[in-house]
């Protein structure tokens, strides 16, 4: 019998503003790239429950990264060299041609221990980037080099100099997370160059390295990873797993990044993930990841669905840096400017006009170095939900149902420009043109109350704008 794909039950959560799936389960992005005119996203799908399941492409495309079409699933798992899942990778267009390469997944027959598995490398093609067609000879990388454990996966594929390098993430047989490269002429045949990065620590930098990227910007190359198993820090790798970046620079000729600095954590809140880029054709860096963490409570499980994807987020270096600030396009989602208004600080106030679609722009000017503020969340029985509160250069975050904080310090402080975008059940925060983010997912019904306290000598200029609420088609 041919299998049903799940239905969604409740609209309560569901977002207006960010790509989900029609219905059924998502996770990590994948395949971000520009084709013939689109914008295409394709993410970790399975459509037959609200559960993580044998991985499927689902696929989106979009015009200005803001409105979105979903389109038919682009890989289904099952053929021999992807037999139980096509995981986490990467699209690159080629002589017209748009290629997606991803990670088969394999479990061994007759073991249902799901940690017995092995990976391999593959790929899929179209013309019209709308249906895609597995390659006849695959796999194109059959297995990891000798010294790699069976973690292999998520590979990310660019163009230098006409060769192609594809980044693989990895486990060194000495149980810590790496990258290693290929290189090929074709996207066929792949050289391996060996490791690119090491984990210097379990504790610190994890025992697998998801989701690699590696890219330039503004003088420097980033390298981008989602390290597994790094140990909770005082105020930052607070989550499961976390997205993270190294600044070095790349040297193509010895294949090796020379890393100058540590692992330096993306995304202050509770859900973020595996994140991934594009360079856009205007030259822009712009990423975007999963809006969730493995192990997470997703109350839209019960409705039919789970999971979503961030904002697109232009990343920039400031110093040594990287801000990630929403991409411009996000102001075409304004319907309406509800709001607009200067005020001085003097007991608890109500922003109005928050919708379950809002923007709030907060221009906060900040006169003595010992200010403070609290912004609430509530939700409509006044009960808090989130909180930010400043102080001292210091933000901290608390999701309050587990009381469980996040803290992030920021170096921009006379004047703090906070940026938040509400879609229905998901907040995400940016601070200071993107210095500070936190991403958030949350579960109330109806219009959150957002309202700020502090010291009497600061002045806010608010603005409120209401948001289009269907800006995704499924
Ligand atoms: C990251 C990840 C990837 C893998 C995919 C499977 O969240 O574990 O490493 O390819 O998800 O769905």
């Amino acid at each position: 019998m041919e299998q049903q794909y799940i239905e969604i039950t409740n609209e309560r959560y569901r977002l207006g503003y960010h790509v989900m799936a029609k219905s059924g389960w998502i996770n990590d992005p994948n395949g971000f790239v520009y084709f013939k005119g689109y914008y295409h996203i394709f993410y970790q799908h399975y459509p037959y429950s609200a559960e993580w399941g044998p991985m499927h492409w689902g696929h989106a495309r979009s015009k200005d990264l803001i409105h979105w079409e979903t389109l038919p699933i682009a890989l289904t798992p099952g053929s021999k060299e992807d037999k139980d899942g096509c995981f986490s990778g990467t699209a690159i267009v080629k002589d017209d041609i748009l290629y997606l390469v991803y990670t088969g997944h394999h479990y061994y027959e007759g073991d249902d221990n799901p940690n017995h598995f092995w990976q391999n490398q593959n790929l899929a093609y179209s013309t019209d980037g709308v249906n895609f067609i597995k390659y006849k000879d695959n796999p194109i990388i059959s297995k990891p080099p000798e010294d790699n454990t069976h973690h292999f996966r998520d590979p990310k594929v660019w163009e230098h100099n006409s060769k192609y390098y594809q980044l693989i993430g990895s486990q060194a047989n000495d149980g810590l997370g790496r990258v290693i490269l290929y290189v090929s002429e074709n996207l066929i045949e792949w050289e391996y160059l060996g490791e690119i990065d090491h984990a210097q620590s379990e504790e610190k930098e994890g025992f697998m390295w998801e989701c690699p990227d590696l890219f330039h910007l503004n003088g420097k190359d980033i390298l981008l990873c989602s390290p597994q198993g790094i140990s909770p820090q005082k105020t930052q790798f607070l989550n499961l797993y976390n997205t993270g970046y190294f600044l070095g620079d790349f040297d193509y000729k010895e294949a090796e990044f020379n890393r100058n600095s540590k692992l330096i954590e993306l995304d202050k809140g509770h859900d973020f993930y595996a994140a991934q880029t594009l360079l856009a054709p205007d030259g822009r860096r712009i990423l975007i990841g999963w809006m969730a963490m493995w192990e997470n409570e997703m109350p839209e499980q019960k409705d039919g669905w789970s999971g979503a994807l961030t904002l697109p987020r232009e990343l920039v270096l400031n110093g040594n840096q990287m801000f990630m600030k929403p991409i411009k396009e996000v102001n075409s989602l304004r319907k309406y400017m509800s709001h607009n208004k200067k005020f001085q600080l003097n007991e608890i106030y109500s922003i109005s006009d928050v919708t379950e679609h809002s923007e709030i722009d907060l221009d906060i000017s900040i006169r003595n170095k010992d200010s403070y503020f609290n912004i609430y969340f509530k939700d409509n029985q006044k009960i808090s939900f989130l909180t930010l509160e400043y102080s001292n250069n210091n933000f901290i975050l608390t999701s309050t149902d587990t009381d469980d904080q996040r803290y992030a310090k920021s170096n921009l402080t006379d004047n703090i420009e906070i940026r938040i975008f509400i879609d229905k059940s998901s907040i995400e925060i940016f601070i200071n043109d993107g210095e500070v983010v936190f991403t958030e997912r949350y579960y109330v019904e109806g219009d959150p109350i957002v309202q700020i306290e502090g010291s009497n000598d600061i002045i806010v200029h608010e603005t409120v704008y209401e948001l289009e609420n269907n800006a995704v088609k499924y």
